[in-house]
């Protein structure tokens, strides 16, 4: 059996650009009002394995709906795309600890095709790696580090042919709602009929059990985002004092998003070494997070014809929590 588990950086940055890219991106967002630090940069390596730590919590219902779904639906899902060699591309993958239901599926059935995860963190791309490897001995996976449209660019580049194209954990929620529609217009665009795309969402609901799930009783999802501030220290020589921040995170109902930031215990200066650069805080300002948006399914509807997507299917959680949304695209 050949083992070919391979990790590519299209486009990749050296660590001195990415660090730069980094240090602009937190310079340009502490300069606005209000303020902000991009959510992609929760996932360094201390920030994949906390997330994978939120994923355990009982609190956060997310991942164990989505689990169910793909273990109820992934015979469903092989018949779908079973009619010639297809590529199972996942975008933000994280660990991938769902998709081994479908991927153990696909792998036992001898149906070819090929995984390419693509994500940022080169960590998690590592641990999925040795995931897979564990679970499929001789599956075919290549693995992208890289931001999702440098991935999918590689892939129709470097690889073709039909796709299904997963994007789960709800990641399509951290987008506000004008910025879904731009990237899901993206994402019609890389694809062909005959793909088709699985994406899964957090419906709206009680709102005690949303703000449940964002405060949790160990106070990880606060180190999460706590990490934001410590990574700045490490890599780019931030002076943030932990103990002066709390982590703020709450549903808001009329943005239809729990709304996660950072607020300032107090009145404070904080240089980073980097750009040189001292910012002010008053007391209780906020650096905005991450929002992570909710949807009904008229919404989700809404989303995806806008965007040049048929609905094909919807594969709710039992519990009615969640769904995994499966769009075709229109000869
Ligand atoms: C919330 S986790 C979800 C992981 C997985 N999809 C799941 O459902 O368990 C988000 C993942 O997306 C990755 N990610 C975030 N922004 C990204 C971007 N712009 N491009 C590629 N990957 C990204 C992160 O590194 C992280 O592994």
């Amino acid at each position: 059996m050949t083992q070919t588990y391979r990790i590519l950086k299209p486009g990749s940055q050296n660590p001195e650009s990415a660090r730069q890219q980094f240090l602009r991106d937190v310079e340009q967002g502490l300069s606005q009002t209000p303020k902000s630090i991009p959510s992609q940069y929760f996932y360094d390596e201390t920030g994949s394995k906390l997330f994978e730590q939120i994923m355990d919590l009982p609190e956060y219902y997310l991942t164990d709906a989505e689990y169910e779904i793909l273990e109820r639906n992934h015979r469903r899902l092989a018949e779908l795309v079973n009619h010639s060699a297809f590529n199972l591309v996942e975008l933000g993958a994280g660990d991938g600890r769902k998709t081994r239901v479908l991927l153990e599926h696909l792998h036992s059935e001898k149906i070819d095709f090929k995984y390419i995860p693509i994500d940022i963190s080169e960590g998690a791309m590592t641990s999925l790696q040795e995931e897979v490897a564990a679970c499929c001995s001789d599956l075919e996976m290549l693995g992208v580090v890289g931001e999702y449209f440098q991935g999918l660019n590689w892939v129709e580049k470097h690889v073709g042919g039909p796709s299904l194209v997963l994007f789960l954990g709800s990641n399509i929620g951290n987008f506000r709602p004008s910025k879904a529609k731009i990237f899901l217009r993206r994402l019609r665009q890389v694809l062909r009929p005959g793909d088709f795309v699985l994406m899964g969402f957090d419906l709206k609901k009680d709102t005690r059990r949303l703000n449940a799930a964002y405060n949790d009783k160990q106070g990880i999802t606060a180190r999460f985002n706590l990490n934001l501030l410590a990574r700045i220290n490490r890599e780019l020589a931030g002076e943030f004092d932990l103990d002066n921040w709390e982590f703020y995170g709450w549903y808001n109902p009329l943005s239809g998003a729990v709304e996660s930031s950072l607020l300032s215990r107090k009145r404070q200066c904080v240089r980073i070494g980097a750009c040189g650069k001292v910012f002010e805080f008053d007391a209780w300002e906020a650096i905005h997070t991450e929002y992570s948006f909710k949807y009904s399914e008229a919404e989700i509807e809404k989303m995806a014809t806008t965007a040049g997507f048929t609905v094909a299917e919807h594969y709710h959680a039992k519990n009615q929590t969640f769904v995994d949304s499966l769009w075709s695209i229109p000869l």
